[in-house]
């Protein structure tokens, strides 16, 4: 009990001193875990308890949340957002031969669904205001073999899902939404997830509803669909023994539902609170003057952001030491990605080659996402942008910042007009 006690005293006193003497991390789980930590040991110990490790009540309650938060009917819970990525693709039977339209500026996961199955990635480049996927790009890969678009709804704000729709319905085939950064992220009010065929979400613990682990869940309000995801995350088994299809075993356990019930009731007050941060980085940025240096993140008006990330772009190949000169301020900062998924060495038989998809090449020697975790404080902000503005008067000799550098979307707002109505 003492060293418990002692533990958890450590925690709350995290988050107290000085950015200056301390540091800021990307990310402290240790500050949001502090509070609910008697519950989620608590709600872990009833688990041990029942014996129920796997699915069990503790899965269909969280189940039922997400359905319900992510407007579908039904929510099929999985071992990992890669495993959700896998499960929806099969229940789309995607097989050898077909085709998927995915975007290249994304993590791994996405695009090892549909090779894992035999079907063949083929890369779109993004929009780089929003870094999501370029529907008119989309529009030039369509072909006889394409069996679904596959939007990534990247750093917590949902892709151009109007413009990706008619697309999909005009080729008759289906979206899978990879939302695995955008737990209640919305596309003209309707919520990531529900928008596709399926959804595909990721309970990793640097997402914005994470578990003690990996976890996943998928959304669809397709009866038949729900049914099949059902029966596939459980090696295609119904009943016991019998196996009607060939699936996988990707079940969610109890454990990590029990810890993300808990957790869950308190996803819309972290989300209210990253909005806020975002928007505070933007004012401070503008107040140094950093806004015409730096790329600043910014909002698609249909769009509703949850900050998963607070991605900006630095200019002029400095990226890297923008980044080297926050580690020496113990600031935590993460380059989400260095390469497109073209780039990768693994793909290189689809015979991607220089000059291809060239926002994506860009955004990958430009992005550094700096923290935005719900508790970080307003003097941490202030702190990382008072070191980033060092760097840049330091590297340009503290001489007038020059004009705007990137360009914003026509209609983009910034984080500062982001935050839901109360
Ligand atoms: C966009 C995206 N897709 C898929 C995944 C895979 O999720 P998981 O790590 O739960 O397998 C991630 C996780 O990082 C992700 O960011």
């Amino acid at each position: 009990m003492e060293v418990e006690r002692k533990s958890m005293d450590a925690a709350s006193r995290r988050g107290l001193g000085s950015p200056q003497t301390r540091g800021v991390p990307l990310l402290d789980l240790g500050r949001q875990h502090g509070p609910l930590r008697d519950k989620m040991a608590l709600a872990v110990a009833a688990i041990c308890d029942s014996g129920k490790f796997v699915l069990g009540p503790d899965v269909e309650e969280l189940e039922r949340n997400i359905a319900d938060y992510c407007q579908s009917r039904h929510a099929i819970g999985c071992a990992s957002g890669s495993d959700a990525l896998l499960l929806a693709l099969m229940a789309l039977k995607i097989s050898p031969g077909d085709e998927v339209i995915l975007p290249s500026f994304t993590f791994f996961a996405t695009a090892s669904a549909v090779t894992r199955l035999g079907a063949k990635p083929v890369f779109a480049d993004i929009d780089p205001a929003t870094f999501n996927i370029a529907p008119a790009h989309v529009e030039t890969l369509l072909g006889r073999k394409t069996k679904a678009i596959l939007p990534v709804h990247l750093f917590g704000q949902s892709a151009d899902l109007d413009r990706l729709g008619a697309l999909a319905r005009k080729a008759a085939i289906p979206i899978v939404e990879d939302a695995a950064q955008a737990i209640g992220a919305e596309w003209q009010g309707r919520r990531a997830g529900c928008l596709g065929a399926i959804g595909c979400f990721s309970f990793y613990p640097t997402k914005n509803l994470g578990g003690a682990g990996d976890g996943g869940m998928l959304t669809t309000s397709d009866d038949a669909l729900a049914d099949r995801l059902r029966l596939l995350r459980t090696h295609g088994m119904r009943p016991r023994y019998y196996h009607q299809v060939i699936g996988i075993n990707s079940r969610l356990d109890s454990f990590q539902a029990a810890v993300l019930n808990v957790k869950f009731p308190h996803l819309d007050e972290w989300t209210r609170r990253r909005q806020e941060n975002a928007g505070r980085y933007t004012e401070l940025f503008a107040e140094a003057g950093l806004d015409r240096i730096l790329g600043l993140p910014c909002t698609d008006p249909n769009a509703r952001h949850v900050w998963n990330q607070y991605v900006v772009r630095v200019p002029d190949g400095r990226r890297d030491a923008l980044r080297e000169h926050l580690a020496e301020a113990k600031i935590g900062a993460e380059i989400y990605y260095p390469l497109g998924l073209h780039q990768q060495e693994c793909f290189g038989d689809l015979g991607y080659g220089v000059g291809d998809l060239p926002e994506t090449v860009r955004a990958a020697r430009e992005v550094l996402a700096l923290p935005i975790f719900p508790e970080l404080t307003a003097e941490e902000q202030e702190f990382v942008v008072e070191r980033i503005a060092t760097f840049f008067t330091r590297t340009t000799g503290g001489h007038t910042l020059g004009g705007p550098k990137f360009l914003k979307h026509p209609l983009a707002r910034n984080a500062s007009a982001d935050m839901d109505a109360p």
